[in-house]
């Protein structure tokens, strides 16, 4: 298959009906989104959605998300709205706030896979609401990349993953957020926490008061332990270096890192330690810059893997505010591997 490329800046652009007829047609179509790309299909269309499990590599018993441009389009895809809901909906949509909740019967079980809820989302990158309203419908959604990737924040991440195997990828810049949304169900009580994201725990609580943290959040889930969102049984966002969490000072980290090949390993660490390591370094922002280590941590990752690195040695952000998002990612990306030095 040709993949198209096309790079649109505006929301007015003439081209955005062609995008549209491509969706509304089955078609498949990488887009920009506030968090990171989406690989969209048009969600009430079941043959159109498994054709992103097949591009993708995606195991199928894991749901997709469905981004919806205005309010009005959310009352046929749910059950029931809570007034938790409403509320999440008026303080941060449109934005990275993915809401769980029960599903109508006119989800395909390819989007809900056999669940009786679904996630839904307003983003609010102004090409992605375009789109939706070009194509009329809601659109499922997952992140733009391989099955197991680190999520694509440009359109150019997505070509390497994705050239061939779909209709079109438009390019409508880098990704601002760089994490994916947050996940909240709104199917337990309290509300419960299941992948954090550019939205905070805090304000998830600001709105909702009690919000209970998935245990998969930061832990490793046992075998055979059945998750509350599928997605978190899955090996995520590994680049092909081993990746591994150094927790400790920079001093601690600098000495700890001369182990390794310097040729071979990469250093992921923050704004003013590159200079204590003689291998390559990558910032990722300010040491208490949870948004800018957001919005550069996938970019890195992907990178570590084009400059051909065997190990990535990350200096473990914390777990306040967006970075718990980052924590959550880089955790997996790591599979679990946490050095710390702290206790040395
Ligand atoms: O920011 C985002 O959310 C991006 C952009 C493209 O919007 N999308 C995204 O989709 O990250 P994806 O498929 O990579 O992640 C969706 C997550 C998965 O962990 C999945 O298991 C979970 O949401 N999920 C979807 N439907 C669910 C449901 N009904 N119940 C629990 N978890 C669900
Ligand atoms: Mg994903």
């Amino acid at each position: 298959m040709q993949t198209e490329f096309l790079q649109i800046q505006s929301p007015d652009d003439a081209r955005l009906a062609h995008i549209g007829q491509c969706l509304q047609s089955g078609g498949l179509c990488a887009i920009p989104t506030e968090t990171v790309y989406g690989l969209a299909a048009n969600a009430l269309d079941g043959e159109a959605v498994r054709k992103i499990f097949a591009a993708k590599g995606r195991p199928q018993d894991n749901p997709l998300i469905v981004h919806i441009a205005e309010l009005a389009q959310l009352p046929p895809l749910v059950r029931e709205i809570p007034d938790a809901a409403y509320a999440l909906a008026k303080a941060y949509w449109p934005g990275p706030l993915t809401m769980i909740l029960p599903k109508a019967d006119c989800i395909p079980d390819a989007v809900s896979c056999g669940l009786a809820t679904v996630a839904i989302r307003m983003p609010s990158h102004p090409i992605a609401r375009a789109i939706i309203r070009a194509a009329g419908v809601p659109l499922a959604a997952p992140s733009a990349n391989t099955s197991g990737k680190p999520s694509p924040t440009t359109a150019q991440h997505v070509l390497r993953d994705m050239d061939g195997k779909i209709d079109m990828i438009v390019d409508g810049g880098q990704s601002d957020v760089g994490v994916e949304s947050t996940v909240v169900t709104l199917c337990t009580d309290p509300p419960r926490l299941l992948r954090p994201g550019g939205i905070t725990l805090r304000q998830l609580r600001t709105v909702l008061g009690a919000v209970d943290v998935d245990k998969a959040v930061l832990g490793e889930l046992t075998a055979g332990e059945k998750p509350s969102s599928p997605g978190m049984k899955y090996k995520h966002y590994s680049p092909d270096a081993d990746v591994k969490l150094v927790k400790g000072t920079t001093a601690q980290f600098a000495q700890y890192a001369k182990q390794y090949p310097t040729e071979k390993t990469a250093i992921v660490c923050f704004d003013g330690e590159e200079k204590e390591f003689e291998n390559v370094t990558f910032s990722i922002g300010a040491p208490d810059d949870g948004n800018a280590h957001a919005h550069a941590v996938f970019d890195v990752l992907r990178t570590v893997d084009t400059h051909g690195f065997e190990t990535a040695l990350v200096h473990c952000p914390g777990d306040d505010g967006v970075d718990l998002a980052v924590l959550n990612r880089l955790l997996r990306a790591a599979a679990f591997q946490v050095i710390d030095l702290h206790s040395f």
